[in-house]
């Protein structure tokens, strides 16, 4: 999506009167009362957030943004100073089909277990969907870097599944979120593989699984507890058997967090609510919410994103609370709330003075804001003027990993500076090799085109460079490109 289109407006400044008092660089200092320092007491990440994401050291991170943040964006943020990230929203229904939602989100292949490799972390896998059960079956599936046969964790999800359920799922088609009938990547069928599901009949055992990575996995999980690996699956009590995970900086886990998406905008599927189609229907929500959190070993934090209302109605602004205040009591860590309606799509302003009550009524609870970033001082006048306990950077990173790099510099009492034509040279050539190694180079061509057009914001002839940038079609146009313009 570009930032002017039907569904979104160019940008403008959030909600937020009286913000012209919040001085970003005094705020950033720690010179200034307002309410992040007044809330934590000191200019520092809120320790809550430190125990349970040790490395998130800094009041900001790079956003969800389908179509753009994967690994490799990912990577490049991390570079500047991004201190945590989240995937794009990932489709369970996508995930539990073995589909592309997940690799193509990832460096190495599914079972490589690291995502975007040892760089990338920490990192939020964040899914999307319509369905408690799909849901709870797709997050344990990321949560455990799908190493477990796909029929095990499709098992979970369908087992109880009705005969008319199946023949509803066999009409329906996968497609990526957002994304149109020209991108549909095929059809589930949700008993494939696993015998008789259907009628809610059970199929067969839980060793009905499909390579070598489930049996070890099962022998490992015996050696733990005799018999358990070899158990009937339930959501709950399987994921509480811990997972060995061959990697020694982060020796228990492969995502860090789990996000549960009830923001997105795009349309329901089916006449199901999705995304943030659920913040009309708060009932389908909270269940969503318990059956992922209870599928998710209790040692990986799952978070929400939220948008602050489904429309304007007090309706609705009720449901919003019912969703956000039961987040919290079931356990989840943070919600990050986007301060828009999800009626209003990305059109208009977000409203700050939203997530400044949120805060004030919560204030014993981390809360990240998302809404009209645009660049590194907005930040620090959300953080001055909200007090959320960080900042979801979103569109304002898109063609500028140097807004992470600049807001440190702002914290450590620096002036932020902007990157020089060969900085942004040396990024621009990481990027496309990074997205070449996550996607192959025809996609990544296709890709990295979007990503060049808003970097060229940077670049004292950017209309131009912009112009070249939309003619590339592989590696060699794209460096032919970087040797005209960037030196
Ligand atoms: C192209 C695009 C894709 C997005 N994809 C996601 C997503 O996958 N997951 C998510 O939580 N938010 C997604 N968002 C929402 C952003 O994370 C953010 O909440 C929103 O853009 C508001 O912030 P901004 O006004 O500073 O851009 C997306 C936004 C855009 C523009």
């Amino acid at each position: 999506m570009s930032v002017t289109s039907n569904n979104a407006t160019p940008p403008t400044p959030a909600i937020a009167p009286g913000v012209e008092e919040y001085d970003p660089s005094r705020v950033a200092r720690g010179e200034q009362d307002c309410a992040w320092t007044g809330r934590l007491g000191q200019r520092d990440v809120d320790a809550k957030l430190r125990e349970l994401v040790p490395t998130f050291d800094a009041p900001f991170f790079q956003a969800g943004l389908a179509g753009y943040s994967d690994a490799a964006m990912r990577i490049i943020a991390r570079r500047h100073g991004c201190p945590f990230c989240v995937t794009e929203a990932l489709l369970d229904r996508t995930l539990i089909a073995g589909g592309r939602g997940f690799t193509k989100a990832d460096l190495g292949e599914l079972h490589d277990n690291i995502p975007g490799g040892v760089e990338d972390h920490p990192l939020a896998c964040q899914i999307m969907g319509s369905d408690a059960k799909e849901m709870a079956a797709a997050a344990l599936k990321v949560a455990e870097q799908g190493r477990r046969g796909d029929k095990f964790y499709r098992k979970l999800a369908y087992k109880d599944l009705t005969i008319e359920q199946i023949e509803e799922m066999r009409t329906q088609h996968l497609r990526p979120p957002g994304e149109g009938k020209g991108t549909q990547i095929g059809r589930i069928d949700p008993t494939e593989g696993l015998g008789d599901v259907g009628g809610g009949g059970g199929g067969g055992d839980c060793c009905e699984v499909e390579d070598e990575t489930c049996e070890t996995l099962i022998d490992e999980v015996n050696a733990i507890e005799p018999g358990i690996g070899n158990r009937e699956p339930r959501i709950g009590s399987i994921s509480e058997t811990r997972l060995p995970i061959p990697d020694s900086r982060f020796p228990t886990m492969s995502f860090e967090v789990i996000d549960v998406n009830l923001a997105c905008p795009v349309k329901k599927i089916s006449k199901k609510a999705r995304g943030g189609h659920w913040l009309q229907e708060p009932d389908g929500a909270i269940e969503i919410l318990e059956a992922v959190r209870e599928a998710v070993p209790r040692e990986i934090p799952c978070t929400v994103k939220l948008r602050r209302s489904f429309n304007d109605t007090p309706e609705m602004a009720a449901a919003f609370e019912r969703i956000f205040d039961a987040a919290y009591s079931m356990g989840y860590s943070w919600a990050t709330v986007h301060a828009r309606t999800v009626q209003q799509k990305y059109i208009g302003p977000s409203r700050w003075t939203f997530l400044r009550d949120l805060v004030r009524r919560n204030p014993d609870k981390i809360i990240f804001g998302s809404g009209d970033v645009w660049e590194v001082h907005d930040i620090f006048r959300m953080l001055g003027y909200t007090g959320v306990t960080g900042v979801s950077v979103a569109r304002g990173c898109i063609g500028n990993p140097w807004i992470f790099r600049q807001a440190r510099q702002m914290i450590a009492g620096d002036a932020p500076t902007a990157p020089t034509v060969i900085e942004q040279r040396d990024v621009l050539e990481k990027h496309f090799e990074l997205a070449m190694a996550v996607q192959g180079e025809d996609v990544a061509s296709r890709t990295m085109r979007k990503f060049g057009i808003r970097f060229v914001a940077h670049h004292p002839r950017g209309e131009e460079v912009r112009r070249e940038f939309i003619g590339v079609e592989n590696v060699g146009d794209w460096r032919g490109v970087l040797g005209r313009w960037y030196g």
